[in-house]
């Protein structure tokens, strides 16, 4: 069971405060209530201090976004001269902040697709909903107005707002909403430790997944469909690595129904995976990809969409006549999150990111599965470059899961806080996406709390079930 925290309870404690005025995001309201705020002070390289003063190492950068850390001073500094010029403006009516360009330039040229063009909002949320009405005009510019479903996965997470909820694949983010909204199919996500049957070898996995896709495109008419989408690597749905070959083979058959595929590389993107963007880790081809997080470090709230030259010119093509693109947010391309934008991408061509990457994440998962190799409970530990998941198990020759009434991942998120150690439970599998900055000293402290972390899951665990 997680441990309750031992909170200021007084009226007008931060705590008390907090759980009276502030609703939280994927957070129990109820529990939240009972346990009361974990309320953080600040961060330093890729430690954060709460309110008490107590260090931890946020191994997971946030939410899967501070890149370089929690203390960049560079960052600060492009933030400061950007608003030293002005504090806003646009990109509506032609109008422009003269770094957006600079910055869509310099995100072109590291694009996964050839010719793009980059398109900007503020979360990624929008950015995976604005790929979805590209693709729609995309198939409408090409006579083909009723290809507009979305093909997504199990365990996928796109965003919170409506349409980006209902591609996501996650229960919680449908269950009160009544989504997903009609026209958003889901097909299975590619984990070949919990997806492949008995006997079953990981390219007849691939194979399955393959046919059973092609069977929900033919079923529901392939002349309704406009697009799939997927992450390059599921963060958010327990860090699933695709099985080699699995987009080769998902893409033969969007690409013979004429189905867009959208790549969401908010958490993959800018070197998270050991290469610039994980669809060159997988593999993928994408026609449209959406970036956020790493795109600032997330010292400011920006994403984008890189849209290839067949949806540009889907885009002159509709509007023709003299129309507007009727698209569009207040806050797409602000100088500020520009500057801090071209700021990072500088610092990770300066750090050369990914062969850092592979390096650092080389070190965390030889240094897991060190761990591993004397736990009873770590079934798996996957991942590429510095996105790892560690999944525990009841069994592992059998790879049962543990009861779910366990919580067990909730009570190793517990355990590690106390120890100092900010992680992801997702589930019962443990997320490590760390400050990409990190180097082998912080690596080697995010073993030594988890290794600690695990061996006291595992002993809590014995006491429970004698025979764990
Ligand atoms: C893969 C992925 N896509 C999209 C989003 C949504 O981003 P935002 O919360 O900025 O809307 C997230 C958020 O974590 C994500 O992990």
């Amino acid at each position: 069971m997680e441990a309750a925290r031992v909170f200021d309870s007084k009226p007008n404690s931060a705590e008390a405060r907090d759980i009276a005025f502030h609703l939280h995001s994927q957070t129990n309201p109820q529990r939240h209530a009972e346990i009361g705020p974990l309320i953080m002070a600040r961060g330093e390289g890729v430690h954060v201090y709460d309110a008490s003063g107590k260090r931890y190492l946020e191994a997971m950068a946030g939410l899967w976004c501070t890149s370089l850390g929690f203390s960049e001073t560079r960052l600060k500094a492009a933030a400061a001269a950007a608003y030293d010029k002005f504090g806003f403006y646009h990109s509506f009516n032609h109008k422009t902040p003269d770094n957006t360009i600079e910055l869509a330039e310099k995100l072109v040229e590291i694009s996964p697709i050839p010719d793009a063009q980059a398109y900007f909002a503020t979360s990624g949320s929008e950015a995976t909903e604005t790929m979805v009405k590209l693709a729609w005009v995309y198939h409408a510019v090409h006579g083909k107005p009723g290809k507009r479903k979305i093909i997504a996965r199990d365990r996928g997470f796109h965003g919170s707002t409506i349409v980006a909820a209902s591609m996501c694949g996650l229960p919680r983010m449908h269950r009160e909403f009544g989504l997903p909204l009609d026209g958003f199919l889901h097909t299975h996500c590619p984990d070949a430790y919990r997806g492949t049957r008995p006997g079953e070898s990981e390219p007849a996995f691939v194979d399955r997944l393959a046919a059973d896709l092609e069977a929900l495109i033919v079923d529901e008419g392939p002349d309704t469909i406009a697009a799939f989408i997927a992450e390059p690597i599921n963060a958010g749905g327990g860090i699933v690595v695709p099985p080699k070959g699995y987009f080769a083979a998902i893409e033969a058959v969007l690409r013979r129904h004429d189905i867009l595929v959208l790549g969401d590389e908010v958490v993959c993107g800018f070197g998270r995976t050991g290469n610039w963007f994980g669809c060159e880790t997988v593999g993928m081809k994408p026609d449209m990809v959406a970036l956020a997080k790493g795109i600032t470090s997330s010292y400011f709230p920006m994403s984008a969409v890189l849209l290839g030259r067949p949806i540009r010119e889907a885009l002159s093509e509709m509007n023709k006549g003299g129309e507007l693109f009727g698209h569009g947010f207040t806050n797409s391309g602000h100088p500020v999150g520009a500057a801090i934008a071209l700021e990072t991408l500088k610092i990770y061509h300066e750090m050369d990111v990914v062969p850092h990457v592979r390096r650092m994440g080389g070190r965390l998962r030889a240094g897991l599965e060190q761990i591993a190799r004397d736990s009873r409970i770590v079934g798996q530990v996957r991942g590429e470059g510095l996105m790892i998941g560690v999944e525990l198990v009841a069994d592992l020759a059998t790879r049962q899961a543990f009861d779910p009434a366990l919580k067990v991942g909730a009570m190793f998120d517990a355990l590690a806080i106390e120890n100092g150690l900010i992680i992801r439970a997702m589930g019962d599998t443990i997320g490590f996406c760390p400050p990409l900055v990190i180097d082998e000293a912080g690596i080697d402290e995010a073993l030594d709390l988890f290794g600690r972390t695990l061996f006291s899951a595992e002993a809590k665990l014995a006491e429970k079930r004698p025979s764990a």
